[in-house]
């Protein structure tokens, strides 16, 4: 499958969200594509130590951007609270398994309102934790810094995580594809394709460019030039 951005918006200027969404969509007038998707944060002061916006402004990123919107749930009780974000119309809703007591429950009802589910590990989280169920689920995102802030450092030790993962997901035939969060970059992204990723979120390394759609080319062809190591798998 071919690598996909998905730029996060957690620390892009709030104050003209519009125009930063616009910032990663394609530029039809030079002719140059898009990221391939918009990863918005949401966050409740409880699950992680930061707080960031909720629904109402999920919707109105939902009206103005023409990405596929992919909702990284760092939020309690998610089970409660991730379908309206399906009903709302995100393509992939994630939440994190430490917070969803009936993980396949959810991803059934995400699926029954028309959106794919992700399920999201916290570093310390094992793969094995959520091995048994992994085929209910679309997108498995494996953080790769504490969940909570934008430009943290990315963490090396989950290399061998995400290839357990690419290697599950070969043996079984599953669909599913695996994400990378937290610290992705021009250096880092490399590491992260050859392990197995193949949907990776960039907060600071597009929003800190000056321009973001170079920087997206940029990470995506670096993805492309690494991903080799495991289409064989
Ligand atoms: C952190 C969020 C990330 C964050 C990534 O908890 O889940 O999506 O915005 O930002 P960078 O790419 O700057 O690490
Ligand atoms: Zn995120």
């Amino acid at each position: 499958m071919e690598p996909a951005i998905h730029p996060s918006i957690l620390n892009c200027d709030v104050a003209h969200l519009a125009r930063e969404l616009d910032r990663v969509a394609a530029d039809p007038s030079s002719g140059r594509a898009g990221a391939d998707g918009v990863h918005v944060d949401v966050m409740d002061n409880h699950f992680v130590p930061n707080l960031s916006w909720g629904l109402p402004v999920v919707q109105a990123v939902l009206a103005h951007t023409p990405l596929p919107v992919d909702a990284h749930l760092m939020i309690e009780a998610a089970d409660r609270w991730a379908p309206a974000y399906a009903e709302a119309g995100c393509h992939t809703v994630t939440a994190h398994l430490e917070a969803s007591t009936a993980p396949v429950r959810l991803a059934r009802e995400l699926h029954r309102l028309g959106s794919q589910a992700g399920i999201a590990l916290r570093p310390a989280t094992p793969l094995e934790a959520v091995a048994d169920v992994l085929g209910e689920f679309d997108m498995l995102l494996i953080m790769t810094v504490e969940p909570g802030f934008g430009g943290q450092s990315f963490i090396d030790a989950m290399l061998p995580k995400i290839e357990r993962a690419r290697r599950m997901v070969g043996r079984r035939g599953l669909e599913l594809r695996i994400q990378v969060d937290g610290g992705v970059s021009a250096t880092t992204i490399g590491r992260a394709a050859e392990a197995g990723a193949d949907v990776f979120v960039a907060g600071s390394a597009v929003y800190r460019a000056p321009d973001a759609l170079d920087a997206v080319d940029q990470l995506r062809a670096l993805a492309s030039a690494h991903r080799h190591g495991y289409v064989s798998c």
